[in-house]
């Protein structure tokens, strides 16, 4: 039995799960569920990163003892896993004993290799990404990644001879041109590495939280030198138990690292670099996606436009929230994350295409055979039940194909094109018209066989993204246990097989889009801090900002036209009344005057102003914003704010004087 060994990234513990983190963590799932249905064993791993300045940082502000900190935020990727239906093997924690040994472990090696020196740092690092920040890359004095405040180090610090794997990382991407997916991220890192390679400082002495450094442990270890080292713990690596070797012989080959986009240099570049220093192989394949922008930029806790995948999984179910972030994005392109966008799949894939082929088909087997799947005979076979027969093989074969090529969106698409597909053919064939006359009855008995038998074999297909549907589905056509895609062909449902009643499987969700907006206000929605390209950030406690049109595929340019911007309406407004939203901490309802009408907004500013403070005040509203319920209490515009990084909103201010309704642009 082939075997391969998955992984995700370990998360950081500053701030508990959003979609990115889950998105992630339910692609290698579904990569790890289809090659198990393929008939491979797998190992799956994911986990929590949890040194470094920032946790230590996270935990002060929260006021509790670090290591707390880190079990109860850990605890929360725990969960993720959990409500996800994650089928990971282990769960890694980076401050676990096996994991500290087997840093020290790959730490030792690497300076037995002569590739450890002590020396001094001097220079920009950013405390968000925890990467150190060459001065020239600074943009506006800030990290390129992120965005944040970089902070000025200057510390004694061991180095790695990252400059001596120049040659044999170029050597090696050369001899390995699928090791990263998509194939264009490789070139990126590999013109990186041409223009030449600095060594890099994998230590630091100005905090305490972290691995310390074998033989000097005033020094702790840089933590992409510790984080990337949990891969190899996870298989016993620095445990000293024989059965690891063989474990780490047998695995460590085959692996496949998930990972965003943003941390391909880490895994493609240092990691491999560790790897060859330490006599380790380098990962067999990094595969890189892109990132869920929500209104036009990635969503992220630092720039505070996230959405809980609990508020996700309540309103639409987990198979949903599944199939929408799979079908969404393909691989390596970014996306964005809206909830007009989910419920117009649910609708449309979920509720109209596969929930009505499921109700179709089981439902006429009941009505027109009571519940019998009726035998199919190969004789009397017309173009329509081959064409079917027919579809329905090759979508077998292009759909594990995809899944082998990590395309899961594809994956979906060709799915989606056979249950179009039954569809058609149950509406051609008409059953309700065959069943008035018994002289149809092959016909009738054929076309219902196809559509169940059709049915199975998409059960099967989805039921790496699906696991819960597919069960469903199966229950219904009383199959037991998942089929092994190995042996998955079509006809080979067994007639008279009795059917169990119909279920709905995704009743269409009948609501708008403001009373989901309701539904899914997120008890975390604090506002947004600034993010470094926006003035200010809505204190709206609406958790998704009207989606941006879709960017084109990898375009990093979020700019819009002035023609955009002046379809925002922010209009002067003075607040006549405040009051407190019972049972928020974070909402205050607001009734203002806009110049031509009094209206009622709620605000997430609450934690920043008392009521009193803001009656009479002169503020800036986003005026035309279509209605949404917070709390039961429906909101007509949005309370513009600007949020310093991890502070309380501060209102945007305009001149007292000004009328209520100038328009402001
Ligand atoms: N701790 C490091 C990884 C160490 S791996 C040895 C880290 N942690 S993180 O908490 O910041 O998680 C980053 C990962 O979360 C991304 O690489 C990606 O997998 C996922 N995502 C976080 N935000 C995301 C989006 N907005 N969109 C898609 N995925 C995102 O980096």
């Amino acid at each position: 039995m082939s075997e391969s060994y998955l992984t995700t990234p370990i998360y950081y513990i500053n701030a508990k799960p959003h979609i990115g983190h889950a998105y992630t963590t339910m692609l290698t799932d579904a990569i790890a569920r289809s090659r198990r249905l393929m008939g491979e064993k797998v190992f799956f791993l994911t986990g929590t990163d949890e040194h470094g300045q920032k946790v230590e940082r996270a935990a002060q502000k929260a006021n509790i003892s670090t290591p707390t900190f880190a079990d109860q935020v850990s605890a929360t990727f725990r969960q993720m896993c959990r409500d996800l239906k994650i089928s990971n093997d282990d769960f890694i924690r980076t401050t676990e004993p096996r994991h500290h040994a087997a840093a020290q472990e790959i730490w030792r090696r690497v300076e037995r290799a002569g590739d450890i020196y002590k020396g001094e740092y001097e220079g920009w690092y950013c405390t968000v990404d925890e990467i150190f920040v060459p001065e020239a890359q600074l943009v506006d004095g800030k990290c390129p990644t992120c965005g944040s405040k970089v902070e000025r180090l200057k510390e004694e610090s061991y180095y790695f001879r990252l400059s001596k794997y120049t040659q044999p990382l170029l050597d090696f991407y050369r001899d390995h041109p699928d090791f990263v997916q998509p194939e264009f991220r490789l070139n990126e890192v590999r013109t990186f590495v041409e223009a030449g390679l600095q060594d890099l400082s994998i230590s630091r002495t100005s905090f305490k939280w972290g691995i310390p450094v074998p033989g000097d442990p005033k020094h702790v270890m840089y933590v992409w030198f510790d984080a990337l080292t949990n891969y190899l713990t996870a298989l016993g690596f620095g445990s000293g138990d024989p059965a690891a070797e063989e474990r780490i012989a047998r695995l460590w080959p085959t692996v496949t690292h998930f990972i965003g986009k943003e941390i391909v240099r880490q895994h493609a570049l240092y990691w491999p670099a560790f790897l060859m220093s330490a006599g380790l192989p380098p990962p067999r394949r990094i595969v890189a996606h892109g990132f869920w922008l929500m209104g036009g930029a990635k969503m992220s806790k630092s720039l505070g436009n996230v959405a809980r995948y609990q508020d996700y999984v309540e309103v639409f179910g987990l198979d949903a929230l599944r199939y929408f972030v799979m079908r969404e994005m393909p691989l390596g392109q970014d996306a964005n994350f809206s909830d007009e966008i989910i419920l117009t799949r649910f609708n449309a894939d979920l509720a109209n295409d596969l929930g009505n082929l499921v109700s179709r088909a089981i439902t006429m087997i009941h009505r027109y055979r009571e519940g019998r799947v009726p035998s199919c005979p190969d004789e009397g076979r017309d173009a329509l039940d081959r064409d079917l027969v027919a579809a329905t093989e090759s979508t077998i074969a292009s759909v594990k194909e995809s899944f082998r090529a990590i395309q899961v969106s594809q994956a979906l698409q060709e799915t989606w094109a056979l249950v179009r597909h039954v569809n058609k053919f149950i509406v051609e064939r008409a059953p309700w018209v065959l069943a008035k006359d018994p002289a149809n009855d092959a016909l009738l008995d054929r076309t219902l066989y196809h559509a169940a038998d059709a049915l199975r074999i998409i059960a099967a297909l989805v039921d790496p993204v699906m696991p819960d549907a597919a069960e469903r589905i199966r229950r219904m056509l009383n199959i037991n246990a998942p089929e092994p895609w190995s042996s998955l062909a079509a006809g080979t449902l067994a007639a008279g097989t009795q059917l169990n009643p119909v279920e709905a499987l995704f009743p269409r969700i009948e609501k708008t889009i403001e009373e989901l907006r309701g539904m899914t206000t997120s008890n975390d929605s604090t506002p947004a801090p600034a993010p470094a390209s926006t003035a200010a950030a809505p204190a709206s406690a609406a958790p998704t900002p009207a989606p941006a049109p879709a960017p084109p595929a990898e375009s990093t340019d979020s700019r819009i036209s002035i023609d955009d911007f002046m379809k925002v309406e922010l209009r002067v407004a003075k607040v006549l009344e405040a009051e407190a939203v019972p049972k928020s901490k974070k909402l205050v309802k607001l009734r203002v005057d806009v110049g031509t009408e009094h209206r009622t907004i709620v605000a997430g500013i609450a934690e920043a102003y008392a009521p009193d403070q803001l009656i009479g005040r002169t503020i800036v509203i986003v005026a035309n914003l279509k209605p949404a319920k917070l709390m039961g209490i429906e909101s007509n515009g949005m309370v513009l704010a600007a949020s310093p990084e991890g502070g309380l909103p501060n209102l945007v201010a305009v001149d007292p004087s000004l009328p209520a309704g100038s328009r402001v642009r």
